[in-house]
């Protein structure tokens, strides 16, 4: 065999190898479908484990520095008798999410699940409860996608505390071994996991925490199931926090309704309605999901700004939620007036400053058939001529509440000026 021949060769059984690795469920390179993540656009996360009790937020233990003898001692007071995941299930239908994650394990290494490798559990303390089996249960009964957060580290371990600090040899055995075991455990213990939310990589060592490894085994045993960017290797979707980031790939920002994921009663910094609905346009319309967090209190209670806030939200949803759900970046833009996104030949304008009875839009390349204010259902007078459209006949005031939304329909593809709006 010639030498070019025989490079060929071996170039050949590299590409199929290569290839077959990365179509292998069990692969870390393999890729799930991500079809329904992407279309369902907003969720529910859920910040809840035993530093809910104080509610100073969930990084308490090392905020305030205990020693776990004395953490130790809310695990044994922890009796959420107000649990109840199916309303909290139903409270998130009603707000139009399609998918919850909540935290199994935080920082504080506390499983909310049964575990064979910790005695730092809900049924082995104050429960007795596996509260994730009846979180897993009310998901699958409702038909809720369902998400484990799971934090790496573990506080709880001696010598881990002190975040950012190397961990010795003997501990870093222990915590990987604990954690390879506990992920097998929530994904093979609890049905269907539709996502893996992972958090906590401290120390920063993928190599260490066998990154790979315990992507392939999650793969292997849910094949199906969409994982996050916080293990140290890329994932299927970045996870930017408190901030609209878009990333050219899969992305969901994650936001506080205020200011502290667990439960925080004294901090007051509610985010109001509207500004929750423009980062959940301002994400979709960039192609990213929106994971907006709720935080019960040590008894399992949702505060009740909280459920207000998600109330108004589903009552926009019902009203709009047709310009969020699959929706991606509009080639129409809304200007000044406000946000724009795209759900096959119809555009979505989201008006945060309503213009009066007429609203003008322009850099428009092809024909607008209709207009809709989806709030009421009316629909505009158009007059078009080049690339400016005036939709006439609405309203002197704002119809909706919140944020206006008013639907495009295109003749054909919607397409932008040339030159475009930019
Ligand atoms: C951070 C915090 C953590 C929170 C998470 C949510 O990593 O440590 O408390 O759970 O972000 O994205």
């Amino acid at each position: 065999m010639s030498l070019k021949i025989r490079l060929l060769f071996i170039g050949i059984v590299l590409s199929l190898s290569l290839n077959s690795l990365a179509q292998k469920p069990n692969s870390p390179l393999s890729k799930p479908d991500m079809t329904w993540w992407q279309e369902a656009r907003f969720g529910m996360f859920i910040h809840w484990g035993v530093y809910s009790i104080p509610g100073r937020g969930e990084w308490l233990m090392y905020q305030e520095h205990v020693p776990f003898k004395e953490y130790a001692l809310l695990a044994d007071q922890f009796n959420p008798k107000n649990f109840n995941p199916k309303a909290w299930v139903a409270k998130a239908k009603e707000a139009g999410m399609k998918y919850v994650v909540l935290t199994t394990r935080h920082h504080d290494g506390f499983c909310l699940f049964d575990s064979k490798v910790s005695d730092f559990t809900a049924p082995k303390t104050g429960a007795k409860r596996d509260l994730i089996r009846e979180f897993a249960d009310a998901c699958h009964e409702a038909g809720m996608r369902m998400g484990f957060y799971y934090s790496l580290t573990d506080w709880h371990f001696p010598g881990v505390l002190p975040q950012g600090y190397p961990v010795s040899k003997p501990t870093m055995k222990l915590l990987v071994d604990q954690a390879h075991a506990q992920v097998r455990e929530l994904l093979s213990n609890y049905g269907k996991v539709d996502i893996l939310w992972f958090d906590g990589l401290s120390p920063n060592d993928p190599v260490g925490w066998r990154s790979k490894e315990l992507l392939a085994m999650a793969r292997q045993l849910q094949p199906e199931i969409i994982i996050n960017d916080r293990s140290g290797i890329p994932g299927d979707f970045g996870t930017p926090e408190n901030s609209v980031t878009a990333q050219d790939r899969p992305w969901e920002s994650c936001f506080c309704m205020n200011r502290t994921w667990g439960y925080a009663p004294y901090d007051r910094n509610y985010k109001p309605v509207d500004e929750l609905l423009r980062l959940l346009v301002s994400c979709t319309s960039q192609k990213g999901n929106f994971l907006l967090n709720v935080s019960p209190d040590g008894e399992g209670t949702l505060p009740r700004e909280q459920l207000e806030n998600l109330e108004n939200i589903g009552k926009w949803m019902k009203r709009n939620g047709k310009g969020i759900y699959g929706a991606g970046p509009s080639p129409i833009a809304a200007s000044n007036l406000g946000m724009a996104s795209r759900v096959k030949d119809k555009v979505y304008l989201f008006i945060q400053r309503w213009p009066g009875s007429t609203v003008p839009i322009a850099w428009v390349g092809s024909k607008v058939k209709s207009a809709c204010v989806l709030a009421t259902g009316q629909m505009a007078r158009i007059e078009q001529k080049g690339d400016r459209v005036w939709l006439h006949d609405l309203p002197e005031l704002p119809p909706d509440t919140y944020l206006n939304v008013i639907e495009l329909t295109f003749e054909g593809v919607p397409k932008p000026s040339e030159p475009a709006y930019r």
